[in-house]
């Protein structure tokens, strides 16, 4: 019988990595490379997608509250931090790449918003316990070893902490593997995937046309592999919601197809995690 990619982890905390196949090199330094092409596009108030579909389910999904902490994991230029910082609570970013961190420092100066160069997937002093929810929006997929991420992850939120990942939707959105199609006699869009089971890294340009070399890299997973990750370091996901491209084509032979393929395929996945109030006593301990 064939074997899912995936087994499902035991349950409990791990070091070993699972990393994704194929790893093409990545010149330079990784986001620093590109972040100044990534400071404009998200710009003051977020990008097109953060405006309009990200954000608002952040903010809906999280429920702030003032006085709590929230920790910001791959924060880049810091787009979340505003809408935290107006809920009244303290926020933290945490990022690898010094140019958008130094970024995030210029654009947001607020008493309460504090931004620090880390790699997430590194033992980290603030995976200490103190956050009552942590986000991580549109970065799981840019980071190539889940486990450690996740296991710094769960280590920052306090008991009862909720975790929030936005990403790219893992089952219909993956770079060079899934397209948007035409067919004719239905008058449908479709969509076409031509791989999805398999974990795979894929460089993605981020200066299409132009003649250069500037890339960050992607990296798929089956969504199994996302809910197994969360499960291993103790993270129960109590929410999800899939999320959709508010843009829509414009008026001619094709919309009708084209406005329903964007109300039938989410663009987006929205998970939402909570750390248990108390440890689980596993069934077979003694008690
Ligand atoms: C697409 S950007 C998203 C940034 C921000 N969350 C947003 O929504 O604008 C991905 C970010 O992940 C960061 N990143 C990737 N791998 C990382 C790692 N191992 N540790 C910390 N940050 C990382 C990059 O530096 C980059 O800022």
């Amino acid at each position: 019988m064939p074997q899912p990619p995936y087994r499902k982890p035991a349950h409990g905390r791990r070091r070993e990595s699972t990393p994704a196949q194929a790893r093409p090199p990545v010149p330079g330094k990784g986001w620093d490379n590109v972040a100044s092409w990534y400071d404009k596009l998200v710009g003051d108030n977020g990008s097109d997608y953060h405006q309009h579909v990200i954000l608002p389910a952040a903010v809906r999904l999280l429920q702030l509250q003032p006085s709590e902490r929230v920790l910001d994991m791959c924060c880049g230029q810091g787009v979340l931090a505003p809408l935290v910082t107006t809920a009244g609570a303290e926020y933290v970013g945490v990022d690898a790449s010094p140019k958008l961190i130094e970024s995030a420092r210029e654009r947001i100066k607020h008493p309460k918003a504090r931004f620090l160069i880390s790699d997430v997937t590194k033992p980290a002093k603030w995976a200490d316990g103190s956050f009552d929810a942590a986000a991580c929006l549109m970065a799981v997929h840019d980071v190539e070893n889940l486990e450690p991420m996740f296991l710094n992850l769960a280590d920052s939120l306090s008991p009862g902490g909720r975790a929030l990942l936005i990403f790219m939707h893992p089952c219909f959105r993956i770079p060079r593997q899934s397209h948007w199609g035409w067919d004719e006699e239905r008058k449908i869009q479709y969509r076409r995937l031509d791989r999805y089971g398999q974990p795979m890294a894929i460089p993605i340009q981020t200066h299409p046309g132009l003649a250069s070399t500037l890339h960050t890299q992607f990296y798929h997973r089956p969504l199994a592999g996302y809910l197994n990750e969360l499960g291993a370091v103790g993270l129960g996901v109590v929410g999800c919601e899939e999320l959709y491209s508010h843009r829509r084509s414009q008026a001619g032979p094709k919309s009708r197809g084209e406005h329903r393929a964007a109300e039938e395929f989410p663009l987006f996945l929205a998970l939402l995690a909570v750390k248990p109030a108390e440890s689980f006593v596993e069934i077979g301990d003694e008690v």
